[in-house]
């Protein structure tokens, strides 16, 4: 904005000239020697520039070609009078001293001219009192303009003021931060609407150390309620500066709302502290992203783990079943002999016992999979089935197991991340029960069918159960009351994410001192033709072949493949080898085979990789790969599976499925002319 500048400032009366101050009149007359009377007394006081005007024309004109002292006027001119030419200096919006001097006026016109405003009045010739009086005019006129001025200012200091105002009005409107200003005494000055809408409810005229209660603030553990001293802006009043503090805010309006708290001491010119300010936004959406990626990291390398560990298990765990099944074939066709039967019952049980172990890696690698939830579906019972036997020991030393198994649908997801969900809960369960009271304790699993068809699965405990207040937090990440290595607090949150994408519902029911109940409620899966199964489970029942056929089996684990001959070998001739190079070479160099079996992962050249040469050079063998898997996962393996129609054997490999797989396909080949 232009300053204000006063266009008489130091011109009224002020610039001296040779002694004398100047003076900038005109002078409203007609009679010349009346003029020159004037001109001259005034000369005589003043350094006087004049103009002589007789017409309201001329008038005009000299009034715009100021700036002006003063005017002083005739009362009674031929064309108009001086009320006249004091109403056209006031028009033209001049606060100009106007004096008038008169030969003759009658008092009455003496009386409407002061009226109207002009300031002075005198008689022709009569001069003692002008010089005086044009003075106290120009001073008065000079108090005049400078009060002017001053209100002029304050106005436009009022506007000012106003218009900030409203901006920093707009501006608290507008963040959607909360910014609080306190005084001294930690009054509430400013309250922005960013602090109402995260806060959720408005400001209180109440003491700093009542705001924790009244609104709600909470420690970063959510749990301790903040004290007047963990309040950003009380530190502030104290002359810290206070930056990102974590604070945890829950109240009757909002539930969980995660603060990231500054705030500066406000100060005086003299450094004193006059107040505060704290600016505070929410976060809450930034950490849950971020937990997000912790509980996915968390599950990637339980899952890499598992599927680390079947991998190098199953193996040997394959060579071992497989030999254990022809130990106990071998020994079936003589069962006359007594010593043997005692050598029966070992390798029946070591056959179990290994078993076993393939159940329990087969439920590791559950972990692994990245089946693609809708086109999978799950069995509730076999889920649960095998998140038990890995609870098992965690619940062995604690409580009794019990089963209510009542009928439930199948369900659409993955099996896997289902046998999560109840793992979690199950180890939960077990952890809720001090050791070593077993009769007296419980863990219930049960499966139903609800009213609307969902599958209901829960899993009770007799154990300590859950305090009302802690319930809400459950399922939020990190939240444990277990020491740290024994609990995480991801346990629930990740049953929770995994529940809700197949579309399901988890509550709990908890009484303290008597125990806990989790329900999960999944949906149905829609209804499919029969299933598709392996291939080794379709096959499982076709006849024997009329041929011997040619097989080939390439895995880098020698036992495995030896084991594999040893099933196959009586009804047909099979070549084994570790190395896909040599299965090459066995090629280039004439031979065929019905059944070519491929590991899929060879640590130099791999099944994938093995493939792609058949395809090339033998293509007619290349429907005549099968593929043995031990848990394939890394994702080009997934994916290589998903493009390729081949069969795949899982391994540990089951002798019937190996024999029945076998006969088919060299059936099929010898229909196809293959052999
Ligand atoms: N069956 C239960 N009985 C009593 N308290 C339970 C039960 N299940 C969960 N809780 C409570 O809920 C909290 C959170 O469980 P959650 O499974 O998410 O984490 P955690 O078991 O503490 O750790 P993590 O599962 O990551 O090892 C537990 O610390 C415990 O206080
Ligand atoms: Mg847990």
């Amino acid at each position: 904005m232009a300053p204000l500048v006063d266009p008489y400032d130091g011109a009224v009366g002020e610039p001296v000239v040779g002694g004398r101050k100047v003076l900038r009149a005109i002078v409203v007359e007609d009679e010349d020697d009346d003029a020159f009377l004037l001109l001259r007394e005034l000369k005589r006081v003043f350094d006087a520039h004049c103009e002589l005007v007789s017409t309201p024309e001329r008038l005009r004109e000299a009034l715009s070609r100021g700036p002006w002292d003063i005017v002083i006027s005739d009362w009674s001119l031929p064309s108009f009078n001086g009320l006249e030419a004091f109403e056209i200096v006031r028009e033209m919006g001049e606060d100009l001293p106007f004096i008038i001097v008169s030969g003759t006026i009658a008092e009455e016109a003496a009386v409407q001219a002061l009226r109207a405003g002009v300031h002075d009045f005198m008689t022709k010739g009569r001069f003692a009192r002008l010089v005086p009086a044009i003075e106290r005019e120009l001073r008065d006129a000079r108090v005049r303009r400078e009060k002017r001025l001053a209100e002029q200012r304050l106005a436009m200091q009022r506007v000012e003021t106003e218009r900030s105002e409203r901006l920093l009005r707009s501006v608290l409107q507008a963040v959607p931060d909360g910014v609080i200003v306190v005084d001294a005494e930690g009054h509430i000055v400013v309250w922005s609407a960013g602090a109402d809408a995260i806060i959720g409810m408005p400001r209180a005229e109440i003491e700093l150390s009542e705001w924790p209660s009244h609104y709600g603030i909470h420690l970063s553990d959510r749990k301790t309620l903040a004290s007047r001293e963990d309040l950003a802006i009380a530190k502030a009043l104290t002359g810290v500066a206070v930056d990102r503090e974590e604070r945890f805010l829950r109240n009757a309006k909002v539930s969980g709302v995660w603060l990231s708290v500054s705030a500066r001491p406000l100060r005086a010119a003299d450094g004193s502290i006059t107040g505060a300010v704290g600016v505070f936004h929410d976060t809450t959406q930034e950490r849950s992203a971020q937990e997000q990626l912790m509980i996915s990291d968390r599950m990637a390398s339980v899952g890499m783990l598992a599927a680390g560990v079947a991998h190098e298990i199953n193996n040997p765990l394959g060579a071992a079943l497989l030999n254990l099944e022809i130990a106990h074939e071998i020994l079936g066709e003589s069962p006359e002999r007594a010593a043997e039967s005692e050598l029966r019952a070992s390798i029946v049980d070591a056959r179990s016992a290994v078993a076993r172990v393939h159940a329990i890696v087969g439920d590791l690698r559950i972990f692994s999979r990245h089946e693609d939830g809708a086109a999978v579906s799950a069995d509730v019972r076999s889920a649960l089935e095998s998140s038990l036997r890995m609870a098992f020991n965690e619940i062995r030393h604690r409580a009794r197991v019990v089963k209510d198994y009542q009928p439930a649908p199948i369900v659409s997801g993955s099996e896997a991340r289902l046998g999560q969900v109840f793992l979690n809960l199950l180890v939960n369960a077990a952890q809720a029960i001090a050791e070593g009271n077993i009769d007296a304790n419980t863990i219930r699993v049960a499966t139903r069918t609800d009213e609307v068809g969902r599958a209901v699965v829960e899993v009770s405990d007799s154990g300590s159960g859950i305090a009302a207040e802690a319930l809400p937090h459950l399922f939020s990440p990190f939240y444990t009351t277990k020491p740290p290595g024994i609990g995480t607090g991801l346990g629930l949150p990740i049953c929770q994410r995994i529940v809700t994408q197949m579309g399901g519902e988890i509550h709990v029911e908890s009484v303290i001192g008597e125990g806990t109940t989790f329900r999960v409620l999944l949906p149905a899966a829609a209804p499919t033709g029969p299933s598709s199964g392996h291939a080794a489970h379709a096959a499982a029942r076709a006849p024997t072949s009329l041929r011997r056929g040619r097989i080939l089996v390439v895995d880098d684990e020698p036992m495995l493949a030896a084991a594999i001959r040893r099933v196959l070998v009586s009804q047909h001739d099979v070549v084994t080898t570790t190395r896909a190079v040599d299965a090459l070479d066995k090629l280039r160099s004439g031979a065929t085979f019905d059944v070519i079996f491929c590991d899929l992962m060879m640590p130099q050249v791999t099944g994938m990789e093995l493939y792609a040469r058949i395809e090339s050079e033998f293509p007619e063998h290349a429907s005549r790969v099968v593929f043995l898997t031990g848990g394939a996962f890394t994702q080009a393996a997934r994916d290589f599976l998903a493009r390729v129609s081949n069969p795949t054997l899982e391994k540990p490999i089951d002798r019937n499925g190996l024999l029945a797989l076998v006969s088919e396909r060299v059936k099929a080949s010898s229909c196809s002319g293959g052999g």
